[in-house]
């Protein structure tokens, strides 16, 4: 007999839906997949029969051809061993099988017939929304994460027994009910606690109101990694549709740590200098995403950027401009989102005193060339924010912070960015100031005489490219935003232009 019995198949952050045809007949005993499976589907023919015999079900002693819908598809991961299963189940009459055209069933089995979660339940679910299936079974470890989507009923299980019963009397089970659990608060360090450095820290705000990339550079202990940390602190928080975006690559890498609840607050990833090309940008024969994805809608910081092996620096070219990134791979090519905040710090060279009023720096010019050329120019291009931050002088070192406090500069950004919203109100995807595409410039970023004579002075003086000066605009803007201007003044292109005026003395 032939049962038909839905999954779904992560491809990308997307789901993409599974048929798993299952035929139960006569001839020599045995099972086959067929449908591009990987090893771990192959695997889960034992899995099957073990759990099934264990959970108390007769295994037929028949040919069983196994058969996974769209043939074209690689199907990858455990979470077929539920479906098919039920299909085994369902082919040889010994559960009931007429709800199984109307949900879609996940999850990996362990031998005794117990159900464990599966990675990318979210993503699953809001795709079974989108097409209009009426439910989802899934093991219980998973049931919060899918129950946050709305418009579905999950039904969530310990076992196969359970699920079995599910399909034989469904009438005596109820979907599960989302429960919003506490968001764990996520306590972010404090800008009251950084001395002195008010540039680094006029920077901080600007980046985080504009949503602009930024590097500090400047000698050790000057505070460059404790400003980059807290930035986090200092930006808003995710809207329900980021959230559910942000959730949804976490969820698709297995990195979810509170299944019950969206990720709220925005992503901070700090990758070692060591990170491999792949584990930044993504990568496997299935691909996954990788730092800059699930650093998507928040910050993707690199300490010691120099550190950083340079083609693995050069990847991050293509997203930093695109908001995306696409991997491609002989049958499949996905993409996966990347609007990310680039905050990066960094010595100034080798021995990280250039330029310092101190210590004297021991490198040569060659040094300093060789240790600069790394950055290569495309990418400090794409970095709108270029920060020199010094050491403290002793004074401010024995005193108390008297900074403001991270929430009071949260104050201002948030209304900076409810500026900027109100201009994009027509324009859906554009989030943020850095976001901003050349016609906006334009219709957004007018200047006057004075403004235009000092920005073709640093041109030619700084040398700089049209992406230089589009990104000088875009500052310039946050800038006014801050100050709640309407209109670009001289004195925010001037503040625009300071940050790409970093002496590297190659
Ligand atoms: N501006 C500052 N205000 C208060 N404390 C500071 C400041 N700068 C440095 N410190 C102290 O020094 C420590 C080291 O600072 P931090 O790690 O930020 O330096 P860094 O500039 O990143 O140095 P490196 O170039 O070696 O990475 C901090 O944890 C803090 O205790
Ligand atoms: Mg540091």
């Amino acid at each position: 007999m032939l049962a038909r019995v839905w999954s779904s198949s992560i491809v990308g952050i997307d789901a993409v839906k599974v048929g798993v045809e299952v035929d139960v007949s006569g001839g020599l005993p045995g099972i086959v997949v067929l449908g591009l499976p990987d090893a771990a589907v192959q695997e889960a023919k034992e899995r099957v029969k073990a759990a099934l015999k264990n959970a108390g079900f007769a295994f037929p002693v028949k040919k069983i051809v196994i058969n996974l819908t769209p043939a074209d598809l690689r199907k990858e991961g455990a979470c077929f061993d539920l479906p098919m299963s039920v299909g085994i189940l369902a082919a040889s009459e010994q559960v009931s099988a007429h709800l199984l055209g109307d949900y879609l069933f996940l999850g990996e089995i362990s031998l005794d017939g117990g159900l464990r979660s599966v990675a990318g339940v979210l993503a699953i679910a809001a795709t079974a929304q989108k097409m209009g299936i009426t439910g989802l079974v899934v093991p219980c470890d998973n049931a919060q994460e899918a129950a946050i989507v709305e418009g579905l009923a999950v039904y969530a299980f310990k076992n196969l027994r359970q699920v079995t019963d599910f399909l034989n009397n469904p009438e005596r089970y109820k979907p599960v009910q989302h429960v919003e659990t506490l968001h764990t608060t996520c306590l972010h360090a404090d800008l009251k606690d950084v001395k002195g450095q008010a540039h680094g820290r006029r920077a901080l705000e600007i980046a985080a109101a504009g949503g602009h990339n930024l590097v500090f550079v400047g000698p050790p202990g000057s505070g460059k990694t404790m400003l980059a940390r807290r930035l986090p602190g200092i930006l808003p928080p995710l809207s329900f549709s980021e959230a559910l975006e942000v959730t949804q690559i976490h969820s698709v890498a297995g990195l979810l740590k509170n299944r019950g609840s969206l990720v709220r607050h925005r992503p901070f990833r700090s990758p070692h200098h060591s990170a491999s090309g792949p584990s930044l940008v993504g990568g496997g024969s299935f691909p996954r995403p990788g730092e800059i994805s699930l650093a998507h809608r928040g910050i993707l910081f690199m300490d010691e950027l120099t550190e950083f092996k340079r083609d693995v620096l050069e990847f991050l070219r293509q997203p930093l401009e695109d908001g995306y990134v696409t991997i491609s791979r002989t049958r499949q090519s996905v993409m996966f989102p990347s609007q990310f905040t680039l905050v990066a710090s960094t010595n100034p060279c080798p021995c990280g005193y250039y330029g310092d009023t101190i210590q004297a720096c021991t490198c040569s010019p060659r040094q300093r060339e060789q240790y600069w050329a790394k950055l290569s120019g495309p990418l400090m291009d794409r970095i709108d924010l270029q920060v020199a931050v010094n050491r403290l002088k002793p004074e401010e070192i024995t005193q108390q912070p008297t900074g403001e406090s991270s929430a009071q500069v949260l104050e201002r950004v948030q209304q900076g960015r409810d500026r900027a919203e109100r201009r994009f109100q027509d324009e859906l995807n554009l989030g943020c100031n850095a976001h901003m595409q050349t016609g906006h410039l334009q219709q957004w970023c007018k200047l006057d005489d004075a403004s235009r004579n000092l920005l073709e002075c640093a041109i030619k003086k700084l040398g700089l490219s049209a992406r230089a000066s589009d990104r000088i605009l875009k500052v310039a803007r946050t800038i006014a935003d801050l100050a709640g201007d309407d209109d670009l003044k001289t004195h925010h292109v001037a503040e625009a232009i300071q940050y790409r005026t970093i002496d590297r003395m190659q």
